[in-house]
This record gives structure tokens, C-alpha cells and sequence, in this order.
């Protein structure tokens, strides 16, 4: 099975499953999106903020596929954190998306306990009603996880977080994970930044023959974290999900495990 057709569980689900890895959004464009749509991305992670749901859409549908033929998720902003903000942005989210049942739908950043609690009940609602899959957070740590515990239910299927070889957040994976909460690692390239440089990813890129981008989101498959790159450049695009024809070995995931020097893990 490629990495492209593998999927991890959601344990607080029905059964749903998560693409292993998805095309992120912010800041492409239709044209972006149809390249990544053609080189075959399973999942498009959105969100209301982003104002890319529409081109998701269109660049799925110019290269020839429906919106309901990917796994979609989108995100509601923090200006839209109560009952009524969450149902009319999750209304205009199935419109511009143009579809009647959203894959997942997280909250994007927490805010006061008494907000995320408003948000998460409305967010059950939309789950009880079938109108999304699965709901999920983003940028939540373990205080903020506790505390929408306490007034719900309803775990998260998700938790979406910053996560790359230079920010490997240990802890808050482990204590997401003892939760049944899956993990999905943003900016997994560091933004472009710093990690594309790092001369121990780059010394191993180099062993493998790949690039250290390449390397960054193997490493992340193989400790079964979900994934979100973007890019707007079509070599870049399909390099991001070129991640097949090799893998690290233990010692190379260990070399990268103890990455982090920053103090930042
Ligand atoms: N939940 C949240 O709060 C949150 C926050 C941030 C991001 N996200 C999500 O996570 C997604 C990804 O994170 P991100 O956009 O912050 O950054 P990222 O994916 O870590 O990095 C994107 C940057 O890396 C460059 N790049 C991509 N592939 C490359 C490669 N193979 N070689 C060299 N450079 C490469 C891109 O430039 P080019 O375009 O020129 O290739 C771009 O500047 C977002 O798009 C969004 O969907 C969520």
C-alpha cells in the first residue's frame, strides 16, 4: 500500500479512518489544489480562515473530480465561536465546499473554557445530525483537552498541531494519543524554514538519495502522525507525496527522534 492509499484510525469514531496524509491550504490557490488533486492527495485540510474552501472545490473539479471524492476538513475561527457563529459558518463552509456532509470539522484555536465548550456542543450537534464525520481540535494542549472533557462526552477525533523533526511536541502526542485522540502535524515542513536545512535531515536525505522534505514527512508516516504539506510549486507538490520509494531505518528515526536542540520539544 502506498502512503498515498494509507489510512490510520480514528478511535473516537464509528469506524471513520484518516488519509495519512493531505494537501494543507492556506495560502494556494485552484491551481495549486488541481495539481495536488492530480498527483493524487487523498485529503484537503481547510479552514474558514483560510478563505481556500472554494478553491479546493474548483481545483478538484478541474482535475475531474467531486468534492465528496477526497476527504475534507475545515476549521471554525475563533470570531465564530458560538452556537449561532458555528452553524452559520459551518453552513457557508458545505456551500463553498459544495457538499452536504463535511469529513471533519475542527476548532481552530482554543479560546476561554466556556467558548470551546459552546463550540464543541454546537460541533456534537452537527455530528448527532450527520452533517459532518468527525469533530476535532487544533492547537488544543492537554489543560484545554481536559477541560472540554469535563463538560462533554465526545472525544476528539483529532487533534491538529504544529509538529515537525524541530518541534516534535512529545508529550502533548502522548498525552493526545493516551486519549484515543489522533494527531495531525501542521507546517510539517517548518514552513519552509529552517528544517529544510537541517544538516542531520539533510545528511540523511542525502544517504537516500531524497530531499529533506522528503524525509521530514517519511519520518512523520512512520511514526503514524498525519501529515498536511503545502505547496504551491507542481515538482514540489508531487515530491510531498513521493514518499514510497524508501524508508528510514531505526536508527535513522532515532537520529531525527533526538533532533530537537532548541528546547522547543
Ligand atoms: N491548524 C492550524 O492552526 C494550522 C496552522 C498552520 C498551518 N496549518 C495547515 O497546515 C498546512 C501546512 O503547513 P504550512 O502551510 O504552515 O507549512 P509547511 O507545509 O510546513 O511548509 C510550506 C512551505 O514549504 C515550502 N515547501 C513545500 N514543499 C517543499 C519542498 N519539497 N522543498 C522545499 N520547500 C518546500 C513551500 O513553498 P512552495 O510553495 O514554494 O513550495 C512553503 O513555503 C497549512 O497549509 C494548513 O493547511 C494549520
Amino acid at each position: 500500500m502506498t502512503v498515498a492509499e494509507t489510512t490510520f484510525p480514528l478511535p473516537n469514531t464509528a469506524g471513520l479512518r484518516i488519509p495519512a496524509i493531505g494537501f494543507g491550504t492556506w495560502q494556494v490557490d485552484r491551481t495549486a489544489v488541481a495539481a495536488a488533486a492530480r498527483a493524487g492527495y487523498p485529503a484537503f485540510d481547510s479552514a474558514t480562515m483560510y478563505r481556500t474552501e472554494r478553491a479546493v472545490t474548483g481545483g478538484l473539479a478541474d482535475a475531474g473530480l467531486a468534492p465528496t471524492d477526497r476527504f475534507l476538513t475545515t476549521k471554525i475561527w475563533r470570531s465564530d465561536m458560538t452556537e449561532r457563529g458555528v452553524r452559520s459558518a459551518f453552513h457557508a463552509s458545505t456551500r463553498n465546499f459544495g457538499v452536504d456532509t463535511i469529513d471533519l470539522l475542527l476548532i481552530h484555536w482554543p479560546q476561554a473554557a466556556a467558548s470551546n465548550l459552546e463550540t464543541w456542543k454546537t460541533m456534537e450537534e452537527l455530528l448527532e445530525a450527520g452533517r459532518v464525520r468527525a469533530i476535532g481540535v487544533s492547537n488544543f494542549d492537554a489543560a484545554e483537552l481536559d477541560a472540554l472533557a469535563a463538560g462533554s462526552d465526545t472525544v476528539p477525533a483529532v487533534n491538529q498541531i504544529e509538529l515537525h523533526p524541530l518541534r516534535q511536541r512529545k508529550a502533548l502526542v502522548e498525552e493526545s494519543r493516551q486519549r484515543g485522540i489522533s494527531v495531525t502535524a501542521y507546517s510539517p515542513l517548518g514552513q519552509g524554514g529552517p528544517v529544510l536545512r537541517d544538516p542531520d535531515l539533510t545528511a540523511i536525505a542525502d544517504d537516500l538519495g531524497v530531499t529533506t522534505a522528503q524525509v521530514s514527512l517519511r519520518w512523520l508516516f512512520q511514526k503514524e502522525i498525519v501529515s498536511i504539506p503545502r505547496s504551491s510549486n507542481p515538482d514540489r507538490i508531487r515530491q510531498n507525496i513521493d514518499l514510497d520509494g524508501f524508508a528510514l531505518d531505526d536508527e535513522q528515526m532515532a537520529r531525527i527522534d533526538a533532533l530537537p536542540k532548541q528546547g522547543r520539544n
